[in-house]
């Protein structure tokens, strides 16, 4: 099969270089011809190709693009220019594979495509081998947890708060954000006293192509070791503002910037039908549905009431019509005896085992005086109320997150 190339160069030799390319017997093919590098990165983080040349002097270039199209195991062939002998320095530096002078015919793009082809065959693909698991591959980048929830309330921002700053606390770089909505409060819950700008902010840097690593960290303030905040939009009708397609382009970056992104979502699914017949229209879904589709783990967030519990199921089957959420780590939250009985958790593992098929959900009690006290103060349980049954649930559940997917910690212990 051809390797993917992505195409991301400026000026007339990117038709030369592309027509070079479709010329190797169908060994190299040209998959994505990049506008920027905003797209590049979401092609090389979509798996689209092999082989990323590049134009030394496409804007935003740095050397963390280059490690980002390394760790989506893309190769880079950077292109400098005759008249500019420094943009080829630059690509060195910058961590290119295989530097060339932008070709100005078709004999001198063929020997740019066969020093790349010969790049290629000396540096073989670093796949894993089959069937060694997830959890002992070193990180290829950051990963996504999703937090989402039926209607009702049942207290997705509360986890994804709270999961986030366990997960911070264990010392892996964290990002929380904010895409509810409907009604986002992250800021607030974390005590964030400035207006920042956030993800509304990220997403029309990504629609523009302009999203890069300082631009994405800029936008979000560190609130605690490890622990950065993309807050939401401020006011929830300015929802058009985040058009699925940029914040598509959000994620990558995010994934650059952080071990682990955690997403507070909304809470609907719906794809409005109407809408849906022109792609361009905004929806107001599109920002949960882009951060579930990008997700490698989703938190299904479900209150420990009867009525929350029936959402539960619902909501889990919606997941599945939709094709989203793959791996899940569904979580009941508020679980108390005086609506689930003198066994709450039991009950609700029964009812869950029998109705969803799911036998190892997260139970997280109901703990008013920690969450009054958290909210009260702004600050995280791990913070106001370390010591309390919830705080003690949702670290264990940060822990589990982390095991699932996460990366072994750097440093092993010394075994005598
Ligand atoms: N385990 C819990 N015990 C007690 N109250 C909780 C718990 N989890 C969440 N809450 C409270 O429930 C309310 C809704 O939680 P929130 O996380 O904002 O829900 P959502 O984001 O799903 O709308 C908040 O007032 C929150 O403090
Ligand atoms: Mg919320």
């Amino acid at each position: 099969m051809a390797v993917g190339v992505l195409c991301a160069v400026q000026g007339s030799a990117e038709a030369i270089i592309v027509q070079a390319v479709e010329q190797t017997g169908g060994r190299l093919s040209v998959t994505r011809r990049c506008a920027d590098l905003t797209e590049l990165l979401a092609a090389a983080e979509a798996g689209l190709g092999r082989l990323a040349v590049v134009s030394g002097d496409l804007d935003l270039l740095d050397r963390e693009t280059i490690e980002l199209l390394h760790r989506a195991g893309v190769r880079v062939l950077g292109i400098g220019d005759a008249a500019r002998p420094w943009l080829g320095e630059r690509l060195e530096t910058l961590g290119a594979d295989l530097v060339a002078v932008a070709p100005h015919d078709e004999a001198s793009a063929g020997d740019v495509v066969r020093a790349a082809l010969a790049m290629l065959a000396s540096a073989p693909d670093e796949e894993p081998p089959a069937g060694q698991p997830d959890a002992v591959r070193p990180p290829a980048r950051g990963l996504v947890v999703a937090v989402w929830g039926p209607t009702g309330a049942p207290g997705r921002t509360t986890v994804a708060v709270n999961v986030a700053a366990e997960l911070a606390a264990a010392g892996r770089r964290t990002l929380l954000v904010d895409a509810d909505t409907y009604g986002g409060c992250v800021a607030q819950v974390v005590g964030m006293l400035d207006e920042a700008p956030g993800l509304a902010a990220a997403a029309r840097a990504a629609g523009h192509g302009a999203l890069d690593l300082n631009t994405l960290a800029r936008l979000t303030p560190t609130i605690a070791t490890d622990l950065r905040v993309l807050s939401g939009i401020s006011r929830a009708d300015r929802w058009p503002e985040l058009p699925s397609s940029s914040l598509d382009a959000v994620w990558p970056v995010a994934r650059a910037l952080a071990q682990w992104t955690v997403v507070d979502c909304g809470f609907c699914l719906e794809q409005d039908e109407v809408l849906s017949y022109d792609t361009r229209a905004p929806r107001r879904n599109a920002a949960t549905l882009s951060a579930l589709d990008a997700a490698d783990v989703v938190l299904v967030v479900g209150s420990g009431d009867p009525v929350g519990i029936q959402r539960l199921v619902r909501g889990l089957g919606e997941l599945t019509d939709l094709g989203l959420g793959g791996t899940r780590v569904v979580v009941v939250n508020r679980v108390r005896s005086s609506v689930a009985g003198a066994h709450p958790a039991e009950a609700i593992a029964d009812a869950l085992a029998r109705y969803a098929g799911v036998t190892d959900a997260c139970i997280v009690p109901d703990d008013r005086p920690a969450l009054d006290t958290a909210l009260l103060e702004a600050r995280t349980l791990r913070e106001a109320a370390p010591g309390s049954p919830a705080r003690r649930a949702l670290g264990t559940l940060a822990a589990r997150v982390d095991a699932l997917l996460a990366p072994a910690p750097v440093a092993e212990p010394v075994r005598a």
